[in-house]
């Protein structure tokens, strides 16, 4: 069969030839309409083109679609102008009055419609469990031409009262063989109207749609299952405009944390409620499956992309939640956020750009907004340099690192860094032992004098525990660490846990005014590495820590988590893996923010969950962050704010739009 072309009026009103309900256009013959479209005897005309049977079962389907139909459906009024062959009307509960309809485009009065077209079997209906042997695409009438956009969201309903979801995938012009416009009679009339000749309605305008999912009513209640049905030639497609279809459709969760609207190519997409935004939400209980934070976050997004502004905003968010532990009790959770730019200190700050009405509306939608109180910037102390902290009115508490963590937590490669090989590595974790063996609480510059004693390197050396040479080199390297790092005049990191964690508190650790790059890692890796450390543990040193769900945020993600040959990388990365496929055990969740995802270490990007995309130009990037490609050609087109969520154990891939507002304060 080819080509079943449906130009149906099922507008109700203004059709004086209507009386009962939604019909179909004009015929130009009958068929036998029984069962739609396998019956359609190819009206062959001319240039072997059918024009082949709309089924009745289009009108069918479409009075028995959705909640919301209100019978004035059926994309434009291709309106039987011409008053040829009037088949009848296809009365809503009959199913057998199919024909062959007549293209009678001209007669589309511009009414606004509901609908967006038809079903079409043109090129092919089917469904089919390869998604690339799917072809189901829809006719779309001239003045509904302009409204859709490759990812609009149309519904097409089956006469039962399921209906199928799906989203536009392609659009094209096809060609109409009445007015092909590549024979010399109509180029020449064409030409002689001085190229004004062509209009819309000389050409069918074709949507590809890919099926989603089957919505279905069940206990009052909208259900989705897998597109495992092909809807009826000619049925009625329409735009989805209902919230609950949608979130239906896409499976985005009723409740959880907001992460922006559901857009699609930048603008939201509208529904018939109010608001008329469809709120996107990460879910976060444990109703069926774990809350996603613990399955780890990134959100990856060009330089003045709109990272921060979007992570303070769904940061903020996690800021009053709890979740259940596994001894039954209900904990808040606390966030831990690594600053480079001095950034997130300003959460604890309202945003003065935040009006009051906006204020309502958010408390309305359910988004947690305005500063939050009980956040700390947790200053890390180095010597010879100071913390302005002026960005920020939140409390600021000192730090040092004791040179005993290394023991402690076992991190020997927080001594010498990248530069150490492994070679080095087993030389310097001896020299520590030993030292640690003698100074219980040994510091930095001791252990730098008790390098120094020849006795050592040379009994080591003797012994063919350490080679000389070996010995020279760790103690370079040793020495090689920034020195103002270690056993400042600030309370230590260890005896800061319940400050550093706080069920419903917000921690941030700010690096900006650090010395170096090396300083600054050593920072952050060190304080997280302890707060995994004591999450995974089945012996924590803290039990605040042990005990409290927590989210651990990282801004510039790539300078600490990238894959690297040596072996403070290779352990840092090992850590962090470790801590990704554990946390939903133990409650720990990893937010990575990253300008850069392509560094992000294989291993530990695999654990992420939930992928928030914003504006990206680097195709190297854009790749790395291994989203169905539909997403990530809308990529390097994202505005500030827009971004696609890939969230598969969420809901359906989709694109976001953020908050336009920062909820807390953001920049100056
Ligand atoms: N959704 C948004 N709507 C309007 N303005 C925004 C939005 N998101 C961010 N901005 C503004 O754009 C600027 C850059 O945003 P932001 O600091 O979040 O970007 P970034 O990606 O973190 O940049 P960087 O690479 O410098 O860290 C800021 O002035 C911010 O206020
Ligand atoms: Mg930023």
């Amino acid at each position: 069969m080819s080509g079943a072309r449906v130009d149906a009026d099922m507008t109700d009103s203004g059709d004086p030839n209507d009386s009962s309900g939604p019909e179909l256009g004009d015929f130009e013959a009958f068929g036998a309409g029984d069962d739609a479209g396998s019956e359609s005897t190819p009206a062959t005309n001319g240039n072997g083109e059918g024009e082949a049977a709309a089924d009745a079962d289009a009108a069918t389907a479409a009075d028995a679609s959705g909640a919301d139909r209100d019978g004035t459906g059926g994309g434009t009024a291709a309106d039987a102008a011409d008053g040829a062959g009037r088949s009848g009307t296809a009365d809503a509960d009959d199913d057998g009055a199919g024909g062959f309809t007549r293209y009678a485009m001209e007669a589309a009065d511009g009414r606004a419609a509901e609908g967006v077209g038809t079903v079409s079997v043109a090129q092919g209906l089917r469904v089919a469990e390869d998604g690339d042997e799917t072809c189901l695409r829809a006719f779309v009438t001239a003045d509904n031409r302009d409204a859709v956009r490759i990812g609009t969201y149309l519904l097409v309903p089956y006469p039962d009262g399921e209906t199928l979801f799906s989203r536009i995938t392609a659009l094209e012009y096809a060609q109409e063989f009445r007015t092909d416009d590549a024979t010399e009679l109509t180029a020449r009339r064409r030409m002689r109207e001085g190229g004004d000749g062509f209009t819309e309605a000389d050409y069918k305008f074709v949507a590809e749609l890919d099926p989603t999912a089957v919505l279905f009513s069940q206990g009052g209640e909208l259900k989705r299952r897998m597109a495992d049905r092909v809807p009826k030639p000619g049925a009625l497609v329409r735009q989805a405009t209902d919230a609950d279809q949608i979130k239906t459709g896409l499976a985005i969760p009723d409740d959880g944390v907001f992460l922006g609207h559901l857009s699609v190519g930048g603008e939201k997409v509208r529904t018939a409620a109010e608001p008329p935004t469809v709120d996107y939400r990460l879910k976060d209980d444990y109703d069926a499956g774990d809350p996603l934070v613990f399955r780890h976050t990134l959100v990856a997004g060009g330089t003045g992309s709109g990272k921060t502004h979007a992570s303070k905003n769904v940061l903020r968010q996690y800021l009053d939640r709890t979740y259940e532990m596994d001894d039954g009790r209900d904990a808040r959770a606390g966030v831990v956020l690594f600053d480079p730019q001095d950034e997130y200190a300003q959460m604890h700050d309202d945003n003065d750009a935040l009006n009051a009405e906006t204020a309502r509306r958010l408390d309305r939608e359910g988004v947690a907004h305005g500063g939050h109180d009980d956040t700390v910037a947790l200053v890390p102390k180095e010597a010879g340099v100071s913390y302005p902290g002026s960005g920020h009115r939140a409390e600021q508490v000192e730090f040092t690192i004791p040179f005993s963590i290394v023991d402690e937590y076992d991190m020997p490669w927080l001594v010498a860094g990248a530069s150490l090989n492994e070679n080095q590595f087993p030389a310097l974790a001896q020299l520590l032992r030993r030292f640690f063996r003698n100074y219980d609480d040994g510091t930095y510059e001791e252990f730098l004098s008790f390098l120094d004693d020849p006795a050592l390197k040379e009994e080591l050396h003797e012994s063919g525990r350490v080679h000389e040479a070996t010995y020279d080199a760790v103690k370079r390297r040793v020495r090689g660490v920034p020195s103002g790092v270690f056993d400042q005049d600030a309370k230590p990191i260890t005896e800061l846990d319940t400050t550093l964690v706080r069920p419903g508190g917000l921690t941030v650790v700010p690096t900006y005014h650090l010395s170096s790059s090396r300083a600054k890692e050593m920072f952050v890796l060190a304080v997280s590495t302890m707060l995994v450390d004591d999450k995974l543990s089945n012996d924590p040193t803290s039990r605040r820590v042990d005990e409290t769900p927590l989210l651990l945020g990282m801004d510039e993600a790539h300078n600490f988590l990238a894959e690297a040959d040596n072996v403070q990388a290779r352990k840092v990365i090992s850590t962090f893996t470790e801590a990704a496929k554990q946390g939903r055990k133990e409650r720990l969740g990893l937010f990575l923010v990253t300008q850069d995802p392509q560094d992000i270490a294989d291993p530990v990007f695999k654990q992420v969950n939930t992928r928030l995309v914003l504006n990206l130009g680097d195709d190297d990037a854009i790749s790395s962050v291994n989203i169905p490609p539909a997403l990530s050609e809308k990529v390097p087109y994202m505005e500030k704010g827009q971004m696609v969520v890939y969230s598969p154990d969420n809901s359906e891939p989709v694109e976001v739009t953020g908050l336009p507002v920062c909820v807390t304060r953001h920049g100056d």
